[in-house]
């Protein structure tokens, strides 16, 4: 069991941080790590040739463990989520009698753009699967809703695992199921899901998974991971850079142009992959996710945030976490979700507004006092901007 670990940051006691959807904050580790990132390219000789390579296959296989990946060389560095589903969305090939891109109603646009565009160039339909109104169990109605729209018309699912505004938590070993009956392609954007839950890339089998590093997997920001299966081994990328050629490692015959990849999904990774100074933050961020664990650190969240549900229902908030360190407070009505989180950001909480939601996100520094510094601000600002209600 994970004890907090709030002393692995400078969070300090002013503010309480309840947003790593937003921004996961940097812990000493990494921050440390970037130092020394700095410090090699303030005298450029300390950079070797190594540097350019060994930090970013150490990193990749960092990620593959942190995923359950088989492969290294499956997984790519990229700069963004938009970045990595461009790659995807570049390379799905027209297949008989497939015209429809089934994803989420309200997904992070990074995860719409590149399929919008992609089924607007080969006219396919784009259906955005939108949670049923009045269900009783909105994550029960939303994933049957999703299950319903997968059919052997699908081309590609373009989702996530948890809904970056609420929390809505989606069945993946059914999707999985129903993706592969019908030879769909299965893109997973898992932002706000990896570091913060399980996740198993082989037992999925998903066709490609992209997550931006700044946020649950607590790295530095301009930074993504992505993992691209088979079916994508043998696709273009959408940029052509030197150091996925086949030995560009040795840079003494770059000129020497190379027609060949390096092997998998290596022709996916941005260029100027080598970042000194995040590859090194990336990395130190992962081990230490590893090291607290996915599994521990969920339990963590729910540890933290379970024993307050019932005083938030109490108090006319609507709470259904699906996943604990991302859910959706649904406020009663008549309160506007923009002046509470004002009133929030008064008494020094920060959290964020997602359409008609307040999201919460904690994670392992968050402590009790935290939780319940939350919960009597949001009753007393209810009380204050709440119409009576009898
Ligand atoms: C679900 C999700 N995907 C992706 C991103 C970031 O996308 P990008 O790396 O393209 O800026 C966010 C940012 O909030 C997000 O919530």
């Amino acid at each position: 069991m994970l004890d907090c670990q709030k002393s692995a940051f400078d969070l300090g006691d002013e503010v309480t941080y309840l947003n790593c959807a937003y921004l996961g904050p940097l812990s000493k580790r990494v921050q440390a790590a970037g130092r020394e990132g700095l410090a090699l390219k303030v005298q450029p000789w300390h950079v070797s040739t190594a540097h350019f390579f060994e930090p970013c296959a150490r990193l990749r296989a960092t990620f593959a463990r942190l995923i359950g990946a088989r492969h290294a060389d499956d997984v790519a560095i990229l700069p963004s989520v938009s970045y990595g589903l461009a790659n995807a969305a570049a390379n799905i090939p027209a297949l008989p009698g497939k015209k429809r891109v089934v994803m989420l109603h309200e997904q992070f646009p990074s995860n719409y753009y590149c399929w919008a565009r992609l089924a607007r160039y080969r006219q396919w339909e784009l259906v955005q699967v939108a949670p049923p109104r009045g269900a009783a169990s909105v994550t029960q109605a939303w994933n049957e809703a999703l299950l319903d729209a997968i059919d052997e018309r699908t081309a590609v699912v373009a989702m996530s695992p948890a809904h970056w505004a609420t929390g809505t938590a989606f069945d993946l070993k059914a999707v999985s199921e129903k993706v592969h009956r019908h030879g769909t392609i299965w893109v997973l954007d898992a932002t706000q899901y990896l570091g913060a839950h399980p996740f198993d890339v082989e037992t999925l089998a998903p066709d490609a998974v992209v997550a931006a590093g700044y946020k649950f997997l607590l790295g530095p920001y301009g930074m993504a991971l992505g993992w691209y299966g088979e079916r994508f081994h043998e696709g273009m990328p959408i940029e052509e850079n030197w150091a996925n050629r086949k030995n560009s490692d040795d840079f003494a015959r770059l000129v020497d142009y190379q027609p060949e990849y390096r092997p998998r999904a290596q022709r996916f990774n941005v260029g100027e992959q080598s970042n000194f100074i995040a590859i090194p933050m990336m990395q130190a961020a992962l081990e230490q996710v590893l090291e607290w664990g996915p599994e521990r650190i969920q339990d963590y969240c729910r540890r933290l945030v379970a024993p307050w549900l019932d005083r938030l229902r109490a108090i006319g908030i609507g709470v259904e976490p699906a996943v604990w360190h991302l859910f959706g407070l649904h406020l009663p009505k008549g309160v506007d979700p923009e002046q509470l989180k004002e009133r929030l950001a008064g008494q020094r909480i920060s959290v964020s507004v997602r359409g008609a939601s307040v999201r919460v996100a904690p994670h392992v520094y968050n402590t009790a006092q935290d939780m319940e510094h939350l919960v009597e601000v949001l009753q007393a600002s209810l009380r204050a901007t709440a119409p009576a209600r009898d």
